[in-house]
């Protein structure tokens, strides 16, 4: 049996804009997410965000289905623009309302609040000026963060400032397949230094007005193994393990960049402002950890920056995103991250897997999610048990939800969502993860 530390935090987590609808309610402002899925051709499906899982409504039915399963902690985000409309400036007291309603519906029932303050949904008119391209954006963020902490602090204990910083540059900036759709490597590392610059700020924003809560940030880690055992496989591993994880997670969790990374990234460099270094140095209290899969990954030096390239691995097991299933890979990041950085505290903030699940009779029966949620978190156990202060674990998501440019045709919920009734119907593996959490632990069934 694996045994998890007496407090640990058993929760779901979701994002604003994938689940709430509700775009352009209550004097809610636009968020890039609203004008992106509005333009033809963006989303998979055509679908967007504006009822979504219609949570801004159903948030009462949605916290009480979370107290049925037992579940004692929660994360979800603030949408900028429902709180600030034109992302600074006038105040939306309706918008900041609903977060207070939630954040009360949560502590009623005795589920732990996790608020992330930036999940992707920049508000559209900051976008105009520029976005996170400019260092004005991480000055607006800090000011929404005190906004948001005035009215929710005294009841909220853990801040999650920014969600994967990788996928707001990566998708955003490199490949441009999430909003603003740039393919601009310098625009890109500009974005990633004003995204450390905005998380700085609000920092020391949190830390001025609720000195007694954790603040901390999530970060995708995507352990990278070399293809083979040859000095360049080990060599292209070592630089994309950098561009893709160290060129994130060092400035929070060191207090700048890795110097490997400033030698590659030599053409892109950022520009910074005289205060830069000491407004990256802003000590966390936890590290927030999304964790899916990993990257096998081989030398190619006719790829530029990086010199390497992915190495699809045909004949395992993927998700429905066409993510390999590798479990090893979440021991040997929590592992790696405890020894080379020494967080004060851990939490999986996300983890997770899409199938294409069917009701069948009132039941949805999804034996797969059951395996990937069992196999990763007896390898957090294990990890645990080595010495990662680990306190927690969200699977990711609560509900089916709109995962972004796929739509909805990716259901990540242990919950399932029929969108065209609103109907939720808890999945076997919710049921799975609830017995989970009354237990604090797992049999360790697997002999991987
Ligand atoms: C993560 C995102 C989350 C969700 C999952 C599947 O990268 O943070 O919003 O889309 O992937």
């Amino acid at each position: 049996m694996i045994v998890f530390p007496d407090g640990f935090f058993w929760g779901t987590a979701t994002s604003a804009y994938q689940i709430e609808g509700a775009w352009n309610e209550d004097g809610k402002g636009p968020s890039i997410w609203d004008v992106f899925s509005h333009t033809p051709g963006k989303i998979l499906d055509g679908s967007t965000g504006d009822i979504a899982c219609d949570h801004y409504h159903r948030y009462r039915e949605d916290v009480d289905l979370m107290a049925r399963l037992g579940l004692n902690a929660y994360r979800f985000s603030v949408s900028w623009p429902r709180v600030l409309p034109e992302g600074r400036g006038t105040l939306n007291a309706p918008g900041l309302d609903f977060y207070d309603r939630l954040v009360d519906a949560l502590c009623e029932r005795r589920i732990e609040p996790f608020v992330t303050l930036y999940h992707w949904d920049l508000p559209q008119s900051l976008q105009e000026q520029g976005g996170w391209e400019s260092r004005d954006t991480a000055l607006a963020f800090a000011d929404y963060v005190s906004v948001v902490a005035q009215r929710l602090g005294d009841r909220v204990r853990h801040w999650i400032t920014l969600n994967e910083p990788l996928a707001v540059v990566l998708a955003g900036y490199v490949l441009g397949i999430h909003p603003p759709a740039k393919q601009d490597l310098r625009a890109a590392v500009q974005v990633s230094h004003h995204l450390n610059v905005g998380h700085g700020l609000a920092v020391r924003a949190l830390r001025a007005l609720c000195p007694s809560s954790k603040v901390g940030i999530t970060h995708v880690s995507l352990p990278v193994y070399p293809a083979s055992d040859s000095p360049e496989d080990r060599a292209a591993a070592e630089r994309w393990d950098c561009l893709v994880n160290r060129w994130f997670w060092e400035p929070s969790l060191k207090g700048w960049y890795p110097k490997e990374g400033w030698d590659m990234l030599g053409a892109f460099l950022p520009e910074l402002a005289a205060e830069d270094e000491n407004l990256l140095h802003a000590p966390i209290d936890f590290f927030g950890h999304n964790s899916y899969t990993r990257a096998v990954v081989r030398s190619d030096q006719s790829v530029p920056v990086v010199g390497a390239v992915q190495v699809p691995q045909v004949g395992r097991p993927h998700t429905g995103m066409g993510w390999e299933v590798y479990p090893d890979h979440l021991y040997d990041s929590l592992l790696r991250i405890t020894r080379d950085y020494r967080p004060r505290a851990i939490f999986i903030t996300e983890n997770g897997a899409a199938y294409p699940d069917e009701v069948h009779a009132g039941r949805v029966a999804d034996p797969q999610r059951i395996d990937y949620v069992r196999e990763h978190l007896v390898r957090a156990g294990r990890a645990v048990a080595a010495g990662v202060p680990l306190q927690g674990y969200f699977c990711w998501s609560l509900l089916d939800n709109f995962e972004w440019t796929f739509g909805y045709t990716q259901r990540f919920g242990i919950v399932y969502v029929d969108f065209a009734s609103q109907q939720r119907i808890v999945k076997d593996s919710g049921y799975f993860y609830s017995k989970v959490a009354a237990s604090n632990g797992l049999e360790e069934t697997t002999g991987a």
